[in-house]
């Protein structure tokens, strides 16, 4: 065993360290376009995302970021913070009100930018406000971004925001296109956790079928705990069947109720979580949920944005997990949340 030599172990960390920097400095730098980049879901994402908590801490990032000409001048105190944080991945920062400059070159697209509900509404009532906004999003994407974009909505309703985004984008392949239920799959997994007495980590396989919507719904006949059924854990069937869910289903509006603001920083960390499950091989026997263009895959009709369960591959593919066993009690969740997908499909025809 070596001895302690100060010297010699400086010499160490600062070798590391200079090994570190090099492989950062050698990796092409993904670009990141984030709208709505001075609200409050960009406020805890941005920072995320520049730390390397989305694509890694050895990817070197630039950021584009996209706002509404009256938000331009708190996206310049957001850009303040951004610089001032010294993060070392960070390439560079674009802050821009005009789509094709904050597309251009990106590789990922997060389009947050939307208003979002006040209590008392239902998110699709926002599709008459947020649901054009997509339509020149889409295009300007199709003209600016990078040729392996990928897009990712989160600003709601998402599902139909980001169809409206992908009809618009001509030429940009359908399967780059997502919308997020990562944020109801980590409800999912908190609530069964709390219920069974178990630590989260344990629970695994949580599908969020449908719609991010109050007619969602949080698959527990498929979840696992310690890779065995849930109801090995929780007996009260009623419970599962009942409460969990419409906590689920329900748990935004609560959040709105509590703090009179939607729901931002578990947002946010929903959002790092999807982007970096898309870009990494998903761990051995897991899945993870996020709405994309259906394939028709479980009798869902095709060309609608609905949540499944998703691997991605080691390769990069991403694919929706096929064969899992849908019993009648899911069947008529899955159906009641796909009527609602094609209702609100039917009711932006006109734009897509
Ligand atoms: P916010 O009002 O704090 O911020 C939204 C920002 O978007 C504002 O700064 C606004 O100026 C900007 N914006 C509006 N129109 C724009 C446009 N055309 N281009 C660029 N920027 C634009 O809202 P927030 O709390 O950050 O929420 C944003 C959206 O995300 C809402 O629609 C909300 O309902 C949704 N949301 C979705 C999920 C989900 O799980 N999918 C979770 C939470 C919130
Ligand atoms: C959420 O699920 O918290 C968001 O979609 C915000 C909302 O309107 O519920």
């Amino acid at each position: 065993m070596l001895t302690p030599d100060p010297k010699r172990d400086r010499m160490k960390t600062d070798r590391e360290h200079g090994l570190r920097w090099f492989v950062r400095i050698m990796k092409t730098p993904i670009t990141v376009t984030v709208t709505g980049a001075a609200g409050q879901i960009a406020y805890s994402l941005l920072f995320r995302i520049a730390a390397g908590d989305m694509l890694g801490s050895d990817q070197p990032v630039n950021l584009r970021l996209l706002e509404i000409e009256p938000a331009m001048k708190a996206l310049d105190g957001v850009v303040m913070e951004l610089k001032d944080c010294a993060f070392p991945l960070v390439q560079e920062i674009a802050a821009t009100s005009d789509p094709d400059e904050a597309f251009r070159g990106a590789n990922w697209c997060i389009l947050v930018g939307s208003v979002p509900r006040k209590a008392g509404m239902e998110r699709k009532d926002l599709l008459n406000i947020n649901g054009k906004v997509f339509i020149g999003q889409g295009q300007a994407i199709a003209r600016s971004a990078a040729e392996n974009v990928r897009v990712f909505v989160v600003g709601n309703p998402c599902n139909t925001n980001a169809l409206i985004a992908m009809k618009n984008a001509s030429g940009v392949p359908h399967d780059r296109f997502f919308a997020m239920t990562r944020l109801d799959e980590n409800r999912a997994k908190s609530q069964l956790a709390d219920k069974a007495g178990v630590h989260l980590s344990r629970v695994t396989n949580m599908t969020i079928w449908g719609n991010h919507s109050s007619t969602q719904y949080p698959d527990w006949t498929n979840a696992k705990i310690d890779g065995r059924p849930v109801t090995d854990f929780i007996k009260d069937a009623d419970w599962l069947k009942g409460e969990f869910i419409s906590t689920v289903q329900q748990r935004g509006a609560a959040i709105i109720a509590a703090r009179g603001l939607s729901s931002a920083a578990s947002a946010a960390n929903a959002a790092i979580d999807t982007v970096r499950s898309l870009s990494f091989p998903t761990p051995e026997g897991d899945w993870h949920s996020v709405a994309l263009c259906s394939d028709g895959s479980y009798g869902v009709p095709a060309e609608i944005i609905s949540s499944f369960p998703v691997r991605t591959t080691a390769d990069g593919k991403v694919e929706i997990v096929q064969g899992l066993p849908i019993d009648a009690f899911s069947r008529g969740k899955i159906d009641a949340s796909v009527k609602e997908l094609l209702e609100e499909k039917e009711a932006v025809s006109s734009i897509l």
